[in-house]
């Protein structure tokens, strides 16, 4: 009954077709409580969650130390008054500067992924006074124009131009493209550590470092897109510590609000700061910064160091891709490769037919995984940083039994 009211008011009120396509894919059920990997719906099922919202539940969902960070700053100063200063908001922004590499120091704050990215444009172009930016084919950075205008895939761009100019799309990982597309009018180079919604895509070791080198030699900046590899996702706290690495800017969201608060971060380097420095005003935000984000954020952080998360995450993902390539040896002609890293993983399906079917067979298993936004042929493995082993072990064997039927039923897909 519940249920039904709430897919007809998604139906009426929300977008028919979103309604039509969870309904389909086996999905007709009312989220309504979480705690650690376990997503409990309105009638008492409960789903291991392999999605782990799209990256955000990196310290599980319901963190009792986040929720408890979340609470005291409710029950005090929940939003910024804006005029004073803001406690939360420095303290996090210290936090930050620790655990990010080199020079990265300042931060500002916002409330998504996507207002990350669009800051760090913004902020780039600030700090060169050039307009024109290199990204990837395949990229995603967000929907908002700016954000828009970097992500790498027709079918979400084309219904939105003219977009913003001067925006030019190499192929990830091929550092002679970047070459070639870097210039004096650069702006910055924005680049996903590992690409998410492009298909889990790993780019060669020292891609970033060398990028990194053809920016300095033009006088271009670095952006790295941290929002889904960033807060331990990849077994460091960021995806440019495995290039060991230092962006001029990073944007950083998702798991920084510990899966309890929206919140995202554009932090930058003295020398990347130097315009909003110079006109703090140029950039702002009316929720960026509030308590409550930033209470999230800094009980995010402090979780993932007291519970070793980031060896877990690099541990438990090894285990568990260890695992999943067993399974493609065993059925190669479903499974075509499985990458990623620490607990961000991909398997690559031979046929994009097979995202579909695998993935509802695992619904049906109580087991949430997704395709990736961009690429349909690749499911997307990435659970919070805390699943156990034994969990690990009980996603796998219901994976090999989905693979087994997908198998079965693959001539037709
Ligand atoms: C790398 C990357 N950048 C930006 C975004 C946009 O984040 P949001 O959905 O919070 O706007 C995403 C979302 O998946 C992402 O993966």
């Amino acid at each position: 009954m519940f249920v039904e009211e709430t897919i007809a008011k998604y139906e009426k009120y929300i977008n028919p077709s979103q309604a039509r396509l969870f309904r389909f894919m086996g999905l007709a059920s009312v989220e309504d409580n979480a705690e650690g990997w376990i997503i409990t719906d309105s009638e008492g099922k409960q789903f291991i969650d392999c999605l782990g919202g799209y990256g955000m539940f990196a310290v599980g969902h319901r963190n009792p130390a986040v929720v408890k960070a979340v609470e005291e700053a409710l029950h005090t100063m929940p939003m910024c008054g804006k005029v004073l200063f803001n406690r939360q908001m420095a303290d996090l922004a210290e936090k930050l500067a620790e655990i990010t590499p080199g020079e990265l120091q300042y931060s500002f704050f916002v409330n998504s992924g996507t207002e990350a990215v669009e800051g760090c444009l913004k902020v780039a172009r600030l700090a060169t006074k050039r307009t024109k930016f290199v990204a990837a084919e395949n990229a995603f950075h967000g929907k908002t124009m700016g954000a828009l205008t970097a992500t790498g895939r027709d079918l979400y761009r084309d219904p939105f131009k003219p977009l913003l100019e001067g925006f030019t799309h190499v192929p990830y990982g091929d550092i002679e493209a970047i070459r070639r597309a870097v210039d004096e009018d650069t702006a910055a180079v924005i680049l996903e550590p590992v690409q998410g919604e492009g298909g889990i895509i790993v780019p060669p070791d020292g891609y970033l470092r060398q990028v990194k080198e053809i920016c300095e030699a033009k006088g271009a900046l670095l952006i790295a897109d941290e929002v889904q590899t960033g807060i331990g996702r990849t077994g460091e706290w960021f995806g440019v510590n495995h290039d060991g690495v230092t962006p001029d800017l990073m944007a950083c969201a998702k798991a920084l609000g510990g899966g309890v608060m929206p919140i995202g971060a554009i932090i930058g380097t003295p020398r990347a700061w130097q315009g909003l420095i110079e006109a703090p005003f140029l950039h702002t935000s009316t929720f960026g910064g509030n308590q409550l984000a930033c209470a999230a954020g800094i009980a995010a952080i402090k979780y993932i160091q007291e519970e070793d998360l980031l060896r877990r995450s690099s541990e438990t993902g090894a285990y568990f891709k260890a695992g999943l390539e067993k399974i493609r040896q065993e059925y190669p002609e479903v499974i075509a490769e499985v990458r990623g890293r620490g607990m961000m993983l991909g398997i690559e399906l031979t046929k994009e037919g097979a995202g579909g079917m695998l993935m509802s067979l695992m619904i049906d298993k109580k087991i949430i995984v997704a395709y990736t936004l961009n690429n349909p042929k690749v499911i997307r493995i990435e659970p919070p940083l805390i699943m156990p082993l034994e969990v690990v072990d009980h996603v796998l064997e219901e994976f090999r039994e989905a693979v087994k039927m997908t198998a079965a039923a693959i001539e037709d897909l």
